[in-house]
């Protein structure tokens, strides 16, 4: 649309780059597929932004937020409750594992990720240790954007023009195996080693101002790097010991994407906290919810005691009833299992790729994959800062999307090309990307 750039300030978006062409403006959604104000056909293959889990056009979702509207609109849960966060937070409480039982709805994932970290210092500050403030997190992992979230996020790029930020956020190394800096060989011998790093993190710093490891299933940013074999079950030893809490950032792993309701259940570890958002409504409204365990309520429960902390539209009546009307629609198609019985198919389609020599790695699990760009396969020699620039802002993404693929190149670490459809996406979509990838990704070496 033509006056799209007079008043709209995009996200993330070099706005000075449609100053002589059009902003592609996305109209219309159905399953898997969106539609643009031309009428031309799309696959998201990024569920719009790692949201649209139960996929586009579902009515019984605008349904339900029509009628929790009709009936109350709104009501806060300052001290007041409505029934539609009484049941989802029941319904979360008892899908999340072991005793994740205390659910603090947000609208989103930074707030989810910032009332955590508050949640950390507050709990610590009442059971005797109120020096322990600072968060662990790791290299270009993206926590969200507000001051706490940004301090926890591991991107200079995105942090630099905000400093100073949120003192205490410490940082450590991924779990990027394809770039592993030691045990490259032995995925286990390298899990040991990342998590350890956890470890002499908190040593230097001193385990008495350390609060919180925050953590993703499977790290987004940089390209999906999954854990390796024994990596949490580590961390979980490390934070145990230092009495650090572990934080699983579920923002986007949660909610079917790993092809289990939490990324937590899916490699089996027990999290203090989950914050988790976008697919909980698979995005027909807007949610978030941090997770806690039974433990670190306890010391707000007192007579006069409270959590100090608090948003307007926090566990919205409208977002809690469409979240209950989404968890609906998982239970009786089972998507979940529908993620674990197709993920082989995903990988095994996306791994096709590998023949291309642009083609580095392919990593992920579930319905969450990452297609790392390289110059050179046998030296994984990546881009220079110019040669990315042309290649994935100047040529990729455009391309992709002309071809009918909307999803994510990305060189916030090295360059990625990012796939995570709907999770009721299969075969046909699997080829549709393969197919697009293929042809733009030959493409793209050509020019290079
Ligand atoms: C792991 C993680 N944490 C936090 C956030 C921030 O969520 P929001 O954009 O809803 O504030 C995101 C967003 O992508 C995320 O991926």
């Amino acid at each position: 649309m033509a006056n799209a750039t007079d008043h709209l300030w995009m996200h993330f978006t070099r706005m000075a780059s449609y100053s002589a062409g059009e902003v592609p403006t996305i109209v219309r959604g159905d399953g898997a597929y969106v539609w643009d104000a031309q009428g031309r056909r799309y696959l998201d293959g990024l569920a719009g932004l790692f949201v649209v889990n139960a996929g586009h056009g579902r009515t019984e979702l605008a349904e339900a937020a029509a009628k929790q509207a009709g009936e109350l609109a709104y009501f806060p849960l300052w001290s007041y409750a409505h029934p539609t966060a009484i049941e989802l937070a029941e319904k979360v409480a008892a899908l999340a594992p072991g005793d994740l039982n205390r659910v603090f709805f947000t609208t989103g994932g930074s707030e989810a990720v910032e009332a955590a970290w508050k949640l950390a210092r507050a709990y610590f500050k009442r059971t005797g240790k109120p020096t322990k403030y600072k968060v662990v997190s790791r290299y270009i992992a993206y926590h969200g954007t507000s001051m706490g979230a940004l301090s926890i996020t591991g991107l200079p790029g995105i942090k630099t023009d905000f400093e100073p930020l949120v003192p205490g956020g410490i940082k450590v190394p991924n779990t990027n195996f394809y770039r592993a800096p030691e045990h490259g060989d032995d995925p286990e011998a390298f899990g040991r080693w990342a998590a350890d790093e956890i470890g002499r993190a908190i040593e230097r710093e001193g385990p008495d101002t350390v609060a919180a490891v925050f953590l993703e299933p499977v790290q987004n940013s940089g390209g999906c790097f999954p854990p390796p074999p024994g990596y949490f079950q580590r961390v979980r030893e490390i934070c145990d010991a230092y009495d650090v809490l572990l934080v699983s950032d579920e923002v986007i792993c949660s909610w079917g994407r790993l092809g289990e309701y939490f990324g937590a259940t899916r490699y089996g570890y027990q999290p203090d906290i989950i914050t988790t958002a976008k697919g909980i409504t698979s995005g027909y409204a807007p949610l978030g919810a941090m997770i806690a365990s039974d433990r670190l309520m306890e010391p707000f429960l007192s007579e006069t005691g409270m959590f100090a902390h608090g948003v307007t539209f926090g566990g919205h009546p409208v977002s809690c009833a469409v979240a209950l009307a989404n968890l609906e629609v998982f239970a009786r198609e089972n998507l979940v299992g529908h993620v674990r019985a197709n993920e082989g198919a995903f990988r095994s389609t996306l791994e096709k790729l590998t023949d291309l020599p642009i083609v580095g790695d392919v990593r992920g699990d579930g319905y969450f994959y990452g297609i790392e760009l390289v110059k050179d396969k046998a030296t994984r020699e990546t881009f220079d800062e110019a040669e990315s620039e042309r290649l994935l802002r100047g040529f990729l993404s455009t391309a992709l999307f002309q071809a009918g693929l909307y999803c994510r190149a990305d060189d916030r670490g090295d360059p990625v090309v990012q796939l995570a459809p709907p999770l009721i996406a299969g075969q046909q979509q699997f080829d549709e990307i393969e197919q697009i990838l293929r042809t733009v990704l030959t493409e793209a070496w050509s020019r290079l």
